[in-house]
């Protein structure tokens, strides 16, 4: 279990627990903990828990309560004989827990969970199964969930379900398993199976029972996995982060191989979108947070260059509440690594109902992104296990070049040959990135030196903007510095108040190979910050003369036609980062107040 929890821990590090149903009929075996699971551990290694034969463990979030010992999950109800564990926001839990507390049930955390737990609980005394308790439990509630229960009268059976949030099932050989992801079981089986909104599951050692809010037998056929077990391990790194970090022409080579068929189309992983639609479409939009979201407007410069379409970039949290112009000709995509970002799922689902096509470029198989999109292209980069987004933002820029390669292909805005030498460029980025992480030895020294500086600023034009924003984001979540990215062009009206001397400045500088009037207005730019004091570090081209000069810094990137270029950029910017933090003593894998998949809105 702790093996499970641990590969899980991404999605929430402020408390975890474990709750087991032994050979007592009335009490489950419980340990729970504040902190990371390294503190649940240690607590077992003292006291472990007795053997049993059905069990649930949650890593948590914190949403209602804070992150002490009795918000940790699970939480027991029904004097101990009932445990339960839940992911996402119980929106009326407090009408349920003044309803239950008239009841005279009495509370022991200020979770929304409690009340959920409760009130299944209160089903199971009218002489419901964990099952139909579960039904009856989900019924009543709103918001966000996956509830996982167990009851030690029911020693064989974990019951479960969900709406708005995740929920896998693991098929094994005389087992079986619930995750909020499949890496939670892929060390004991990749044959999986997806749960629909406001299923209920029930599993034993023998079978997996899937079932509708209304009872109704769900049939549904199990996938394969295609990551494995080894992926979601460390492989010889000292963090997730650099091992993922160090993936990246695996996960850039894995995305772009065997996509396009003989005649440039775009073979799509699951669904479809016809493509006499996909020819109409007159606008895109892509809705993405964070990382993705920067991905997406790497994605907004190719797309346009290469399709003429207008390409509009959305964070999806704004998106639905600005009341945006969607029609059946426009193309809604959807960028997330893990498939289960709330405020994306929301974006996706206002532009269904306005009636737009949604295509998702995701990471995660089977996750909810994937399953509600009308076509799905697949990153594949493998589980990414460090908060910090690395390789699935390459793969994402990756996968929107394709889907770019193919409109452009579709539409007839580029002729065979012009398609063909994009594609070489492309095949060549995996060996590029490669030769990056070869020579980024330098970097790791300046890392360390600039340890302690609290500020630092990162410049870039064009798609070295969204390298910009990425490498200051990276630098935030990481070491906590202060930090930010700027277009370079933006920094005369106003943000070059800031510089003073001696103040680090990132500069993403364009090749200078057909693109002279961007890069030598980007050279304007450095020199403008250096002549005021600025201490510039120049990420450029290999053979770019003129960045040596104005570079107190240079760091080279091998030569790059300049749309792909963020593909060989960043990777400077990501190493950078990580070991700043790591010089700093921090956990890059884990940053304070972060959750891999934010499933709230
Ligand atoms: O799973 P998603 O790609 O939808 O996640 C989106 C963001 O939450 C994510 O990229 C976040 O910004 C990363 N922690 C940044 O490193």
């Amino acid at each position: 279990m702790l093996g499970g929890l641990e590969r899980l821990e991404y999605r929430g590090y402020d408390s975890a627990g474990i709750a087991v149903v032994t050979s007592d009929p009335e009490k489950l075996a419980m340990a729970k903990k504040a902190g990371k699971l390294t503190n649940l551990a240690k607590v077992l290694a003292e006291s472990p828990l007795p053997d049993g034969t059905a069990a649930i463990g949650h890593t948590r979030w914190a949403t209602h309560g804070g992150p002490t010992d009795s918000n940790a999950h699970p939480h027991l109800a029904a004097g101990g004989r009932i445990a339960i564990i839940h992911n996402g926001i119980i929106e009326n839990y407090h009408s349920l827990r003044t309803e239950l507390m008239e009841q005279g049930v009495e509370f022991q955390s200020e979770t929304d969970t409690e009340a959920a737990g409760h009130l299944l609980a209160s089903f199971v005394d009218k002489g419901q199964t964990l099952a139909q308790a579960m039904r009856s439990t989900a019924l009543r509630l709103e918001g966000a969930f996956t509830l996982l229960a167990i009851d030690a009268r029911e020693p064989h059976t974990v019951v479960g379900t969900r709406r708005n949030s995740p929920l896998v099932v693991g098929l094994g050989d005389g087992e079986n398993f619930l995750g909020s992801d499949v890496v939670a079981f892929i060390e004991y089986t990749r044959t999986a199976l997806e749960l629909d909104q406001d299923e209920i599951v029930e599993i034993t050692p023998e079978g997996v029972t899937v079932t509708t809010l209304t009872g109704a037998v769900v049939e549904r056929e199990p996938f394969e996995v295609t990551w494995d077990a080894s992926a979601a391990q460390k492989g010889g790194f000292a963090t997730f982060m650099d091992k993922e970090i160090h993936d990246q022409p695996a996960a850039v080579a894995d995305t772009l191989r065997g996509r396009l068929d003989d005649h440039g189309r775009l073979k799509l992983d699951e669904g479809t979108i016809p493509e006499a639609l996909l020819a109409a479409v007159d606008k895109i939009i892509v809705v993405a947070c964070g990382t993705a979201a920067y991905a997406g407007m790497v994605a907004k410069y190719a797309v346009e260059h290469w399709t003429r379409i207008p390409v509009e970039v959305e964070l999806a949290h704004e998106f639905r509440y600005r009341d945006p112009i969607l029609t059946a000709r426009t193309l809604v995509v959807a960028m997330s690594q893990s498939g289960e970002t709330m405020d994306t799922i929301m974006a996706i689902r206002h532009a269904k109902q306005q009636g737009s096509p949604v295509a998702a470029i995701v990471n995660v198989q089977g996750s909810t992104i994937a399953r509600e999109a009308d076509a799905v292209l697949y990153t594949r980069a493998g589980p990414e296990i460090a908060v910090a987004s690395t390789k699935a933002f390459l793969a994402q820029i990756s996968a929107a070049y394709l889907l770019g390669i193919y409109l452009a292909e579709l539409r007839g805005n580029k002729f065979a040959d012009e398609i063909a030498s994009l594609l070489r460029d492309l095949d060549e980025m995996p060996s590029k990135i490669q030769r990056v992480l070869d020579t980024a030895e330098p970097l790791r020294d300046l890392a360390r030196d600039m340890a302690s500086e609290k500020t630092v600023l990162f410049l870039g034009r064009h798609v070295g903007y969204p390298v910009a924003l990425e490498g200051a984001l990276k630098l935030k979540e990481l070491a906590y510095i202060h930090a930010e990215g700027f277009a370079a062009g933006e920094l005369k009206h106003g943000p070059i108040a800031l510089i003073e001397e001696g103040q680090p400045v990132f500069i993403v500088l364009p090749s200078p190979r057909g693109r002279e009037v961007l890069h030598s207005k980007v050279i304007s730019n450095i020199q403008e910050v250096r002549a005021r004091g600025a201490r510039t570090v120049v990420i450029a081209e290999e053979g770019d003369e003129a960045a040596a000069q104005f570079a107190d810094h240079l760091v080279t990137v091998p030569q790059t036609p300049t749309l792909l270029m963020p593909l060989v950029t960043v990777v400077p910017l990501q190493i950078f980062a990580h070991e700043l933090a790591t010089a700093k003593g921090y956990d890059v894998d884990q940053p304070r107040n972060l959750a891999k998949s934010v499933t709230v809105e």
